[in-house]
């Protein structure tokens, strides 16, 4: 647990703005320190899938190969998040130059049409994009992962699948974070026959100590490990999968699989005080405005103004702000879209939102309403790795929502996605996440939707600092972009960066959701006299971190490869372990 201390500094000479001079920091008195190891590195969100990587990376795999073991082995051990039915993206960065970043999100199905999930009257119907198979994208997941390994890893597919294998025929031993996460969806495991068998022990939820056991996965896993992505697209599985869209409601051809394309891109990149940021591009959001929001942000001598000071918090919500109205707006699937990318981040358009923040006072979101914009009326796991070349993988993948459409594709041991969710359902109405999003996102067959996925990597001179990510749907990109800042701005070690509590803004709903502690009572009196609503927020993200050569930015030495890896404490499963 984080320890936490309250200092409070009072002025003597206050009279009447009492409140505005006393001071009030909530402290992390210390974080716990950061896993130190020597060669490699890996964090993610469930403990027996970083060790799977960590053996990978042992027996000579690069960072890839760890990726896609670990991937595999998530899709076991967390299945919550971690998936076969899902999609996500990686970007990596390889010590011999190559920067790249595999789009391997959900697709809509070829018979998806733009009011799909709408009554005869134009209304949403409830739950429709959400749960069951309607809600399901084309999974993208074993193709990219496959792509991946082809491509970047050395190793073969026989050995990355083995011990996701392993685990899900032998069973792994639930502790109370795995048990935890199952329960979330126990009444939705009744209701599907495969779900209730697996997830499900004699109609009751798992308790701590005992096995889940997936025999169905495993062979399904077998499968793919004998036949590759072909089985998961065209074979076995794709007629199994498709049999259950189609029976259940949902949409999924055997076409809609054998026409499934893992998509290579350069990454987003921005520099932000002398660090170079790498990030996701289109489909996802992610890149594009966390570099937009420091961008904006970079003039602004944060460090003086202090950590989560009211003038500080200003100026960073007011940059959050603007960045997801272009995101709500303006991007979209680039195969569909032409997003103005250049233009979102031009020094020109940089500099007038920055002109356009006034001091001591908010913006009503409502007065940055795009123009046409007006008529228009948890859940994903995140991993990092670096390995004993200095290559790094940054990997988000997701079903969206927890254990996603809580629905299975009969025989396989899959759990499907409920990424249709993340599209546009209806202009002018917000989807799970509350994003009120545009056009652009709309529904089209083949098309992709917005992601604010945003696996990044940060370099200095060339080489890489820092490795990061995590889930939260539409949190991910303030989750990331305070990481960031904590790191940069404020030198924290890549412990207490992950650690310090958070808040959240993004545009619709106009309110700030702060974590406890993140902002302290005056600081929110101020705040709210400033023109801002404050509202106290979940715990919505898991960041897995890696720093390297330092553990924290301004002790890295240039020659040293010693790497620190940060666990996010508000999820109690993960495990950040090298060697
Ligand atoms: O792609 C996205 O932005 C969402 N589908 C991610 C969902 C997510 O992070 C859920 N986790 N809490």
């Amino acid at each position: 647990m984080l320890r936490k201390k309250r200092i409070i500094f009072c002025s003597r000479t206050v009279g009447l703005t009492f409140l505005s001079i006393c001071l009030s920091h909530s402290l992390w008195a210390a974080s716990l320190a950061p896993v130190q190891s020597p060669r490699a590195m890996v964090v993610s969100a469930q403990h027996l899938a970083t060790k799977v990587g960590v053996e990978i990376l042992k027996r000579g795999g690069n960072s890839v190969d760890a990726a896609v073991a670990v991937a595999y082995a998530l899709a076991v051990v967390y299945p919550a998040a971690g998936n076969l039915g899902g999609g996500g993206f990686m970007t990596i960065k390889l010590s011999g130059g190559i920067e790249t970043f595999l789009d391997f999100r959900e697709a809509a199905p070829l018979a998806s049409t733009v009011n799909m999930y709408l009554n005869a009257e134009g209304q949403v119907i409830k739950d429709l994009s959400t749960r069951g198979h309607l809600a399901v994208g084309v999974p993208g997941t074993v193709s990219g992962l496959e792509y991946a390994r082809k491509k970047y890893g050395s190793m073969t597919r026989k050995d990355l699948l083995a011990p996701g294998i392993a685990l899900a025929e032998k069973g792994f031993v639930l502790q109370s974070g795995d048990v935890s996460m199952l329960e979330v969806a126990t009444e939705d495991f009744k209701k599907d026959s495969d779900a209730s068998t697996i997830f499900l022990k004699g109609k009751k939820p798992f308790q701590v100590g005992e096995r889940l056991v997936q025999k169905q996965l495993a062979s399904t896993l077998k499968r793919i490990q004998q036949k590759g992505e072909f089985d998961f697209y065209q074979g076995q599985t794709a007629q199994l999968i498709s049999k259950a869209s189609l029976s259940g409601g949902g949409l999924i051809t055997l076409e809609d699989l054998a026409a499934y394309q893992t998509r290579e891109f350069k990454p987003i990149e921005c520099n932000y005080r002398g660090y170079r940021i790498l990030s996701a591009p289109p489909p996802s959001s992610g890149g594009v405005i966390i570099c937009e929001i420091l961008k904006i942000l970079e003039p602004y001598p944060l460090k003086e103004w202090g950590y989560h000071s009211a003038q500080s918090l200003h100026f960073q919500i007011e940059a959050i702000r603007r960045g997801y109205v272009d995101r709500n707006t303006l991007l979209g699937d680039p195969g569909f879209h032409v997003n103005p990318i250049a233009e979102i981040l031009s020094p020109e358009r940089i500099e007038k939102l920055r002109n356009d923040i006034k001091p001591m006072t908010a913006t009503p979101s409502n007065q940055l309403l795009p123009p046409r914009f007006v008529n228009e009326g948890e859940n994903t796991t995140h991993f990092s790795i670096v390995d004993q070349s200095g290559n790094a993988v940054s990997m988000t993948y997701t079903l969206n929502d927890w254990f996603g459409a809580r629905v299975m594709a009969k025989g396989t041991g899959i759990l499907l996605n409920n990424e249709m969710d993340d599209f546009t359902v209806k202009l002018g109405e917000v989807n799970h996440y509350q994003l009120l999003q545009g056009r652009v996102n709309q529904i089209q067959a083949s098309k992709r939707p917005l992601s604010s996925m945003s696996p990044t990597i940060v370099l200095k001179d060339g080489r890489v600092a820092m490795v990061l990510g995590t889930p939260g749907g539409s949190r991910i990109i303030t989750a990331v972009l305070q990481t960031l800042i904590n790191t940069i701005d404020y030198d924290m070690n890549i412990q207490e960066a992950v650690d310090a509590p958070r808040y959240h803004h993004q545009w619709v709903p106009d309110v700030v959701f702060a974590e406890e502690y993140a902002i302290s009572a005056d600081t929110q009196d101020k705040l709210r006299e400033w023109g801002y609503t404050i509202k106290p927020s979940r715990l919505a993200n898991h960041l897995a971190a890696i720093m390297v050569g330092g553990s924290r930015l301004s002790e890295i030495k240039p020659n040293s490869s010693a790497l620190f890896g940060a666990n996010d404490p508000r999820r109690n499963t993960g495990l950040a372990l090298g060697y």
